[in-house]
């Protein structure tokens, strides 16, 4: 189906959240932390008071009224210490965007600066092992002993990768409108990923009942997670609303988004592989190094797809964390199976070449007949089909493994594969159905930032009622809607999906209205390993003059259950696999290790590809019948097109140049530097 809001896109009347008007608006701009580590001394707001159109300062000299366990990213000026630079430590609401600028910029505030330490290192004493890893997985698993079959290996690697910050740059910036009606009723048009989530988490920062808030995103430019949790634009448009007694918007700036919007943890992953004769791993050992900052914890799950893709009689997986004075990282599209499927993607490639064997083969001679970590079955596997299927489509039976000696004039040539993985789960959901003037309206607090979700539920609704899609209208993106779940690890569809099949067979039966809640089904749900999986093949062409690398190829095959729409899934997937594609040779975000804070905060200086960076990405799909995963039989497709982009680039890099660049990204310095 072409998108149900395409139009409306397009001819620029679909509406964001900083475009809905407002009467008597006035806007809010923050004022940020100059130091990364220590405590706010003072706030002078009286030559900012002064200034054209001001109407309020916002600070730590009289912190607003917010829950005491407001999350402490969230707790806007309730403290005066200082957890990293580009914190929020003030803002200034005026009458127009313009002066609220100014007079931030006039604002004056002394600190009172401590040493920062903001570099993750393997060495660090503060890393630590975390309880659970996000979301809720064990931070270290294993069985076997890993020592005992490395020293039993025929053949072994024991290398180390390492991936940057990394940020998300989602079109639109983070934005809310925030405003308060005669019954103190709080509005908010947010850019969120789930209006039911960002309204819970809104009416818990500011210690109202969740029903005392409304939070509305009907549509949202993009999010791959950093519009996934809430974000202090839209506490502060609430609270600087409260103050001010008139609606109040805020943009955030490209580059206060760098700050105050979440980022990929760094990693450092060591992985150590060891394999008989035949190539049949004897152990397989996966330890993440990522940091988090003195805030909240969060501890990405990165060596978990390690616990899910290959068999072996010893398994370590593990995680150390340390607190910086850094901004909180968070959710990034595949967080921890993209950086963590990286390493161990690259080390099954190194080990294949260690080996003497075909990268394909290894993989496929290692298919798991169970979940390796948990021993359950899978639901369904098929990652050998999509490695078949894949070098078929591709040509790679053609491959000389031969690294280093395909050259076309100053191009290096080389192909490479690797293996994604990403699970396949769902959370409960509330969906209602009715019959409206002799059509369907089908009501669900889902989000849709870009992902085709409205129209997915649209074919999903059609489906289940047995009409046209054109007879179908679904309402999302509206917390006053039935309760949905965020548009997140790729359990969209799935959730929703299973809610708005149950209203619409209840509407069927009852011929008037069906209220489904999934709760108690997904109760019932069978312990069963769930994931999709998938296998991506690059081909790369790098300069020897310049040390650029090209992608000329990308082909992903994914097993990704019944795909509800296929025009929708392939923009889903080839979107994952060109921002694979960014994370292997352009994306990085350096940490200024003098003054804290970031170094990129741009997108003239954090480089993501255009058009003319993928000539030619494809993916296709094996048709998957599992009964086992929700009425729609499909799995989530938002995050695994990411995974594994980056170890194929990368491991083609090697068979072009003979070279291993283990830290992201790619970039023509590493390639060309060593030559000097
Ligand atoms: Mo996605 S990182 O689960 O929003």
């Amino acid at each position: 189906m072409n998108r149900i809001e395409g139009r409306v896109k397009v001819t620029g009347l679909a509406t964001y959240a900083a475009e809905y008007p407002a009467e008597g608006v006035t806007y809010a701009y923050p004022v940020q932390s100059h130091i990364a580590k220590g405590r706010v001394k003072r706030v002078d707001s009286g030559p900012a008071l002064e200034m054209p159109g001001v109407l309020a300062v916002l600070s730590c000299e009289d912190p607003p009224d917010l829950a005491e366990d407001a999350d402490p990213e969230l707790a806007l000026f309730q403290r005066r210490e200082v957890a990293y630079r580009g914190q929020l430590v003030a803002a200034v609401v005026a009458d127009t965007y313009e002066n609220a600028r100014a007079a931030a910029a006039a604002l004056r505030v002394d600190y009172d600066p401590d040493d920062h330490d903001v570099r993750l290192h393997p060495e660090h004493p503060g890393l630590y092992r975390p309880e659970v890893v996000n979301p809720n997985f064990p931070s270290d698993t294993g069985h076997g002993d890993v020592e005992e079959g490395l020293a039993a290996a025929a053949t072994t690697v024991d290398v180390t990768y390492e991936t940057p910050v990394l940020h998300n740059n989602p079109m639109e910036p983070h934005a809310a409108l925030a405003l308060w009606d005669a019954e103190g009723r709080l509005l908010v048009y947010d850019t969120a990923q789930g209006s039911s989530t960002s309204r819970d988490m809104i009416a818990k920062t500011l210690d109202l009942p969740p029903d005392r808030v409304r939070v509305v995103a009907r549509h949202v430019g993009g999010g791959f997670g950093s519009k996934g949790t809430t974000r202090p634009q839209a506490v502060l448009a609430a609270i600087a609303a409260r103050e001010v007694g008139r609606p109040v918007k805020i943009v955030l700036t490209r580059q206060q988004m760098f700050d105050v919007t979440g980022y990929r943890t760094p990693t450092i992953q060591r992985v150590r592989l060891g394999a008989d004769a035949e190539g049949r791993l004897t152990a397989l050992e996966h330890v993440a190094y990522e940091q988090s900052s003195t805030l909240v914890e969060f501890a990405e799950q990165t060596a978990t797809p390690s616990r899910v893709m290959y068999g072996t009689p010893a398994l370590r997986t593990a995680h150390r964390l340390v607190r910086l004075d850094v901004a909180t990282p968070s959710w990034m599209r595949a967080p921890g199976e993209c950086p963590g499927m990286y390493a161990l993607e690259s080390a099954m490639d190194e080990l294949a070449y260690a080996a003497g064997l075909d990268p394909v083969e290894l993989r496929v001679i290692n298919d798991p007949e169970t979940e390796p970590d948990s021993g359950l079955p899978f639901s369904s596997r098929n990652l050998v089909g999509c490695l078949r299927e894949g070098a078929h489509r591709f040509g790679w039976e053609h491959r000389d493994p031969e690294p280093g000696i395909r050259r076309e004039g100053e191009w290096l040539v080389g192909t490479g594969v690797a293996a994604s993985t990403y699970p396949a789960r769902r959370l409960p959901c509330k969906a209602v159905a009715t019959v409206r003037d002799g059509d369907f309206l089908v009501q669900v607090a889902a989000a849709d930032i870009g992902t085709g979700a409205r129209t997915a539920l649209t074919r999903i609704a059609a489906g289940a009622l047995g009409v046209a899609p054109e007879r179908v209208h679904v309402e999302l993106g509206d917390s006053d809607l039935p309760d949905a779940p965020v548009a997140g690890g790729s359990m969209g569809t799935a959730s929703w999906g299973s809610a708005v099949v149950r209203a619409c067979e209840e509407l069927r039966r009852d011929g008037k209205e069906g209220r489904a809640d999934t709760r108690e089904e997904i109760k019932g749900d069978a312990r069963l390993a769930r994931h999709a999986f998938g296998a991506q093949f690059a081909e790369v062409r790098v300069s020897s003059v310049t040390g650029e690398v090209r992608v000329p190829r990308l082909l992903g095959v994914f097993a990704a259950g019944h795909i509800v729409d296929a025009k929708l899934a392939r923009s889903q997937f080839i979107g994952g696999m060109t921002m694979g594609l960014g994370m292997a040779l352009m994306e990085e975000t350096l940490t200024d290790e003098e003054f804290g804070g970031f170094l990129h905060r741009d997108l003239a200086q954090y480089h993501v590809p255009a058009c003319a960076d993928v000539p030619d990405v494809e993916a296709v799909w094996l048709d998957e019948q599992d009964g086992e995963l929700n009425p729609m039989g499909s799995k989530g497709i938002g995050e695994i097109g990411i995974v594994g982009t980056a170890a194929a680039i990368g491991n083609a890099v090697h068979h072009a140049t003979g070279r291993r660049i283990r830290e992201l990204p790619i970039t023509p310095a590493k390639i060309l530097l060593p030559r000097f």
